[in-house]
């Protein structure tokens, strides 16, 4: 059960969480550019479908057609983690800024934590900037609490990361 209010449900209605696919990665990939995530590249959630982990690399994806102005565009957000023995890392999670502040954060998060304790996961654990208070503040409220920190682990521009860790 979700510790958190659902999406909004107008919007509810023509988004679902579904697994990512070799198809979504140019959208994937955009996302990721414009939202100023540490850049992972097509080749590597290429190669990170491509591991078995797929059931862990999440998008929420448009029902509808998309609007005659954006027809390629049918991705909201997604979210890759990787199952690591009983280790879930969660290594990105975006959302598209037109749809932020709806909920949707917390839909990728609850799922793939969901889904990653069903798979084998005690805890999940993750690094982000310092300066990102927006995604902490998602983080906390999934009870992830800061365990850590790496001096300069983020270049362009060089920050801390914290490290954020969540008994699931
Ligand atoms: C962080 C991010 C994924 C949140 O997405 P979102 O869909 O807007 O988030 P939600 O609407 O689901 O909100 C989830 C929680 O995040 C926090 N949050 C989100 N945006 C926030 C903001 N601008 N300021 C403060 N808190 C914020 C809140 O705690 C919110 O919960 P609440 O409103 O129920 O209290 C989005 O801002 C994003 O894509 N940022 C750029 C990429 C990024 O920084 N990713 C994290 C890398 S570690």
């Amino acid at each position: 059960m979700s510790k958190v209010e659902p999406a909004r449900e107008s919007l509810k209605n023509i988004l679902r969480v579904e697994r990512m696919t070799e198809h979504d990665l140019l959208e994937v990939v955009e996302i990721e550019e414009m939202c100023g995530l540490s850049r992972w590249g097509w080749e590597a959630y290429h190669a990170e479908l491509q591991s078995g982990h797929a059931g862990l690399m999440l998008v929420l994806r448009r029902q509808q057609p998309a609007p005659a102005t954006a027809p390629d565009k049918r991705l909201a957000g997604f979210v890759a983690s990787r199952l690591m023995a009983d280790e879930l890392h969660i290594n990105n999670i975006a959302v598209r800024p037109a749809f932020r502040r709806q909920g949707f954060a917390h839909v990728l998060l609850d799922r793939v934590l969901q889904e990653g304790a069903v798979a084998g996961a005690r805890e999940a654990l993750l690094e982000v900037r310092a300066s990102n208070k927006a995604a902490q503040a998602l983080y906390q409220r999934h009870d992830f609490r800061v365990a850590g920190r790496r001096r300069n682990y983020y270049a362009q521009p060089a920050e801390d990361a914290l490290v954020m860790r969540a008994t699931l």
